[in-house]
């Protein structure tokens, strides 16, 4: 900045000066080249070459050298000086090239920057008449000597000093204002910054959840809404983790707490009969397949989190896979009095990944199942276009109501506690169903009516397209 501001500074000086110097140097030279002229009249009409005496215009020599600070020598045809106002060169022959170049009629004019005078030279001459026979008359300039003037400029030097001084003292100043004004400007500039750094470092240390706000400048402003944006995000990822474990660790909980009262209830009692025994150990065994179950939900979860790109890709004949998945879960709809169907609309075969194709439809069906109605139904429809395959698990079951239709692929989410408690659910399933389905760039879509049936669309590519990471 203080360069930026010095460099016009200085260099406008430089040229400001030697402006000047032209100038002035420039308009004294013309200034005594017309006295010279005049001079020169005089000298011929007095014919002070021949005869030095002439009281007019020594005079006017000698006002001429002393106005201008110099040396006036007047020098005639044969080169030899006839008046010096120094008085010191009179009646030498003087042979420079100047006067040389004079005498053929050249005026000449130097400037000696180094020692400070300007030397000219001008021609005197005499207009004289030849030929008087020829009538009209034939005028012509005859070179009658020269002059030879050297004259100070001390003058202009003095002025051009203090022209340089005060151009001085004006980029001192401009220099001083400069690094004021630049110094504010940081300070100014930074001060937002600042206090924005301060304020990121206080929101990473934890001293405060308060949204940061630096509305000083626009730019920080913006820095302050983007990081408010990046905390809020951080501030939902961590609730959904707390809740997480929290959740994780009462259903992990439930199971075992069971266990442990039946376990009690035994221990404390005498002489309890086998049947009793028979009894509790039974629902021993049920809580510990329930554990069972939650435990490898979960992996399959955590696992699905971990590495999106942790698919085993393979060419699946989806039709087989269904079939299969159905013919397990068949002796559970009996038991419930369910009719379950299956229908392939055509045979599809498509590049998935098998155990998690097989998680999305048996937590589906087992869902409709598990969910529907004594004499209820439930049917599977498998179908393809030419790029995608669907799978549709309708059921005639209890619905799910409005408002829990954007939760229920939430982990551990459940329309209602007591009911799924009682059928078994930990809310995990339709949460692996949405991951397993999004890992293979696909689609879930629910429509559901209460009371009257829930219907589940799957929509995945038949070839996969691959992760973006
Ligand atoms: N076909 C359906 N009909 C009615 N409600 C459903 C249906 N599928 C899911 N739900 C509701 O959505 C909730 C979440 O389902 P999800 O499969 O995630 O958990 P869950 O079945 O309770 O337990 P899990 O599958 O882990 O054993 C269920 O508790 C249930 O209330
Ligand atoms: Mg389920």
């Amino acid at each position: 900045m203080l360069v930026v501001g010095l460099v016009p500074c200085v260099s406008m000086r430089h040229a400001v000066m030697q402006n000047y110097e032209r100038r002035a140097v420039g308009v004294r030279t013309s200034d005594i080249t017309m006295q010279l002229r005049i001079l020169a009249n005089h000298l011929i009409t007095y014919h002070y070459l021949q005869d030095t005496s002439s009281e007019v215009v020594n005079a006017e020599v000698n006002q001429l050298s002393t106005l201008y600070d110099g040396r006036v020598m007047v020098i005639n045809s044969d080169l030899r000086i006839v008046k010096d106002t120094y008085g010191i060169s009179e009646n030498k022959t003087i042979i420079s090239e100047e006067v040389v170049r004079c005498a053929r009629g050249e005026s000449t004019s130097k400037y000696d920057r180094d020692n400070g005078y300007i030397e000219m030279t001008i021609p005197i001459t005499e207009t004289a008449d030849f030929g008087e026979g020829s009538g009209a008359g034939d005028k012509k300039e005859v070179m009658r000597g020269v002059m030879l003037v050297s004259v100070s400029t001390d003058n202009i030097m003095a002025t051009l000093d203090a022209l340089n001084r005060q151009t001085l003292i004006i980029e001192a100043i401009v220099i001083v204002a400069i690094v004021v004004a630049s110094v504010l400007a940081a300070r100014v500039l930074i001060r937002p910054f600042e206090k924005i750094t301060l304020a990121l470092d206080q929101a990473q240390e934890g001293y405060t959840n308060d949204p940061i706000s630096v509305t000083d400048v626009i730019e920080t402003e913006r820095i302050g809404d983007a990081f408010n944006r990046v905390l809020g995000r951080m501030k939902v990822l961590d609730d959904s983790r707390q809740e997480f474990v929290s959740n994780v660790s009462h259903e992990l909980k439930t199971p075992i707490t069971s266990m442990k009262v039946l376990a009690d209830s035994l221990i404390n009692q005498n002489d309890v009969p086998i049947e009793v025994y028979q009894e509790f150990m039974e629902d021993i065994a049920k809580e510990i397949e329930r554990e069972d179950k939650i435990i490898t939900d979960l992996l399959s979860l955590v696992k699905m989190d971990r590495t999106a790109a942790d698919l085993t890709i393979t060419e699946v004949d989806v039709n087989v896979l269904v079939e299969l998945i159905m013919r397990r879960l068949r002796p559970i709809a009996q038991k419930r009095d369910v009719e379950l169907v299956y229908e392939s609309v055509r045979p599809v075969t498509a590049a998935v990944d098998e155990v998690k194709l097989t998680l999305i439809v048996s937590n589906l069906v087992e869902n409709a199942i598990k969910y529907n109605k004594e004499h209820g139904w439930v049917k599977v429809t498998l179908d393809a276009d030419h790029q995608f395959f669907t799978v549709v698990v309708a059921d005639s079951g209890i619905g799910i109501p409005e408002d829990s239709l954007d939760h229920i692929y939430e982990r551990f989410y459940r329309v209602d506690k007591s009911r799924s408690r009682e059928i078994g659910g930990t809310g995990l399933g339709l949460a692996i169903a949405k991951n397993a389905v999004l890992m293979h760039r696909g689609t879930i879509k629910v429509e559901s009516v209460e009371d009257e049936g829930t219907v589940f669309t799957v929509k995945i590519p038949l070839s996969y397209i691959g992760t973006d990471k």
